[in-house]
């Protein structure tokens, strides 16, 4: 018997893509995906996929891991704990921060983060560069040279106190990334806006964290976008606005993207699942749902899926951004703490992908009918790929990586915070049921979740050079 080319075959599942869904065998060889079709000869592993689904690995675009917050909390994932997590809920690609705070030089704050990633990712990822401190060296210097070796895309701030940038600066940040190609994804709220509501709601004593919420008034989103929205057109430079949260919002984005101004944009499982009622619990405990944007109301997640299905929104990210809930994280100003003291951002890069499944393939949303499994490849894994030029990731296809998340359509799997890997201790989706789990997933062809264990090892993800590709192209109109 000859030796079998194949290092794996996954036998007898049912395939999809973005655009088609077909009974194939799935064979690996060196880490990425060799042959498609049926019958394939034996590999030196199998895995019976019949009953299953053979679905690209999710990525995740908008993680944050092992970070500073801007007021100097840790997140309570490290590379290898936020990867374990994500590939536990069949992600296999992360994007995350490299987060420059003023004073600090860009090129030392990648290399940082880079180092801390090779020793603990266990699937691939790559960075934006949060820019808070543009200066002349940053801008004319680090910027230029960093995204030449391949950390094409930038991430700004319009609001929080030590991160956000100013309409100038902002001008200055995207000229440089259309000069250089990156793409220029933005956290767009108004600052002013959110700081007076914070501070009236504060002399009022309304200090819980429900007010969170109110302090961040939809108009912040609104004017924001706007704002943002016409600076890029003004210098002709692409953008992705980060975390949509409102209908409004959705609606602006749409309405410059057809006027065919390169402007691309998301949404998280926390404005799609979640409202800001979920916020309104006794004591502290709502800290645990505080994320900025707040989540909103039911109309707003009706509006929000419209919008993924118009293609008005491409993608779904976590925004993981984990704090436990105790004095390490969210509780780190005190018993006492007022909603300004408390640190913003949820956990959610485990629940992301079996919460889009479950909506969108097994609870079957109106807005995907006919095309429920393809939309879900799409927006959580193959438009990703596309934007942030992810190449080789995103789909099952020959020569593409054999990041590979083997579904198991019928699983009924309770979210508790039990059931999370990663390290917050809770997740602010917990008591939903689901239908439908990555049992097995696979990064590039090694098994990192075999039967909902993690089996991956620390280290074995790699880091994706990517150069700014279509979507950071001027439009150029
Ligand atoms: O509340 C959030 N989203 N925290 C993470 C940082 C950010 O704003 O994206
Ligand atoms: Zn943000
Ligand atoms: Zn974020």
């Amino acid at each position: 018997m000859p030796a079998p080319i194949h290092d794996l075959v996954i036998r007898n599942g049912t395939v999809a893509t973005a655009s088609d869904v077909f009974r194939a065998d799935v064979a690996v060889r060196k880490g990425v995906i060799s042959a498609i079709g049926m019958a394939l000869p034996p590999g030196r592993e199998e895995i019976d996929a019949r009953g299953k689904l053979v679905l690209p690995g999710g990525i995740d675009s908008h993680t944050h891991i092992e970070q500073l917050s801007a007021g100097g909390i840790m997140n309570a994932d490290t590379f290898e704990t936020a990867t374990a997590a994500a590939a536990f809920g069949g992600t296999t690609t992360v994007i995350s921060f490299a987060a420059q705070h003023k004073g600090m030089s860009l090129r030392k704050v990648v290399d940082d983060y880079a180092a801390l990633a090779e020793r603990g990712a266990m699937i691939d990822y790559a960075f934006h560069m949060i820019v808070s401190d543009p200066t002349e060296a940053t801008l004319t210097k680090d910027l230029p040279a960093l995204i030449a070796e391949g950390h094409s895309s930038i991430k700004l701030f319009m609001t929080y106190d030590k991160l956000k940038v100013e309409d100038e600066t902002l001008l200055d940040v995207l000229s440089v990334a259309r000069e250089n190609r990156a793409l220029v994804c933005v956290h767009a709220e108004n600052h002013g806006m959110i700081a007076w509501m914070s501070r009236k709601l504060l002399a009022a004593g309304q200090t819980a964290p429900k007010y969170h919420a109110v302090s961040h008034p939809r108009g912040s989103e609104t004017e924001a976008f706007t704002r943002l929205i016409t600076a890029a057109a003004m210098v002709d430079q692409p953008i992705m606005i980060f975390h949509v949260s409102t209908a409004e919002g959705a609606a602006i984005v749409g309405d410059a993207r057809r006027q065919g101004l390169k402007v691309f944009a998301e949404t998280c499982p926390q404005y799609l699942f979640l409202t800001a009622a979920d916020l309104d619990r006794p004591g502290l405990e709502g800290a645990k749902w505080m994320c900025s944007p707040p989540p909103r109301d039911r109309s707003d997640q009706e509006a929000l899926w419209q919008a993924l299905a118009l293609g008005d929104l491409q993608t779904v990210s976590s925004d993981h951004a984990p704090y436990r809930y105790d004095a390490s994280g969210k509780l780190s100003g005190g018993p006492g703490s007022t909603f300004k003291q408390i640190a913003n951002g949820l956990p959610g890069l485990e629940t992301r992908m079996p919460l889009m499944f479950d909506a969108m393939v097994s609870r079957r949303r109106p807005e995907f009918s006919g095309r429920a499994l393809q939309a879900f490849v799409n927006i959580t894994a193959t438009q990703p790929a596309h934007i942030y030029n992810l190449a080789g990731k995103g789909s099952i296809a020959i020569g593409y990586d054999a990041d590979i998340a083997i579904w198991d359509p019928k699983a009924r799997v309770t979210l508790t915070d039990e059931l999370m890997v990663g390290r917050s201790g809770y997740t602010p989706f917990a008591g939903r049921t689901v239908r439908g789990w990555p049992e097995t997933v696979l990064s590039r062809g090694r098994v990192v979740v075999r039967d909902r264990t993690v089996s991956g090892r620390a280290g074995g993800g790699r880091h994706i050079a990517r150069a700014g590709g279509w979507a950071a192209e001027p439009a150029r109109r």
